[in-house]
């Protein structure tokens, strides 16, 4: 039996977020520029969106561009940006016929114009689509995330719209980017490092790790399907004992 076989579609993740990592690594184990590394890192996103969608994942997030991201040298980062452009522009049409429905968060104002109205259009296109809501994660930083979500409800609350003990975990998930989007089950990291690097602080509380040595260029199909794999051999307790989640469990089968 092949992997997608062996694959449980009664047990998947609703939501897989990815940091997609080692672009640059791999780039440099082959003697090339960094950016080589990111062209061939799309051959991976369009492999894995492809996939997802197909076995029925409902949302993908992926870090795509960290706010940290912006120190690194001006060549790289106008680099990214143009791939961003580039690739909606050839991707937006099997999006659409793919059923996919793009969503940003991040800090979507302190993107170049260029890249805003492409993201801008290619969200209307989409729209209306029912499949993989596909997120991606630009210019984010989840401790700015958080931190305007505290000041929003602040607002709020000195106006008197609010109270205080109105505030919680119900309340405070709507007012981050995520608020249309269930918390992820699945998160995983690429090329070997073991730091979530702002990414979902909040909304990661409960999710399943899962970290490979691969690098992001080299990550496809089968990885993603070793990864769900190991996602459905683990007892997700919240707090409780194993013997709980097991009665529970035969209780409802
Ligand atoms: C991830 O690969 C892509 C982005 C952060 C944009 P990196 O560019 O971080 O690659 P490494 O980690 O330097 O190898
Ligand atoms: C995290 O990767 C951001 C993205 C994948 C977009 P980085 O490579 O920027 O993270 P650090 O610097 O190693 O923590
Ligand atoms: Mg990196």
């Amino acid at each position: 039996m092949n992997m997608l076989e062996s694959i449980d579609r009664t047990k998947l993740p609703r939501h897989i977020a990815i940091i997609m990592d080692g672009n640059g690594r791999w780039a440099k184990g082959r003697g090339e520029d960094r950016v080589y590394g990111h062209y061939e890192g799309v051959v991976s996103v369009r492999e894995i969106v492809n996939a997802c969608g197909d076995i029925g994942i409902e949302y993908l997030t992926l870090y795509a561009f960290s706010a940290e991201n912006w120190n690194r040298p001006k060549g790289e980062v106008d680099a990214l940006m143009e791939l961003l452009v580039n690739t909606i522009r050839k991707e937006i049409e099997d999006l659409r016929k793919n059923n996919v429905r793009l969503h940003i968060i991040g800090d979507f104002a302190s993107l170049p114009d260029i890249c805003r109205k492409e993201l801008n259009e290619a969200m209307d296109i989409t729209a209306s689509n029912t499949g993989l809501n596909l997120i991606l994660a630009l210019s984010y930083s989840s401790r700015q995330e958080i931190i305007e979500a505290a000041r929003k409800i602040a607002e709020l609350a000195a106006k008197g719209e609010l109270k205080p003990e109105d505030i919680n975990d119900g309340l405070f998930h709507k007012y981050l980017n995520t608020a249309n989007f269930p918390d992820p089950e699945l998160m995983i990291r690429t090329s070997g490092e073991y730091r979530i690097s702002n990414f979902l602080l909040y909304q990661l509380a409960y999710a399943e790790l899962y970290f490979t040595n691969v690098h992001w260029p080299d990550f496809r199909k089968n990885n993603l399907y070793e990864a769900l794999l190991n996602y459905q051999g683990r007892e997700r307790r919240f707090g409780k004992t194993s013997e709980q989640i097991q009665t529970n469990s035969t209780q409802h089968a």
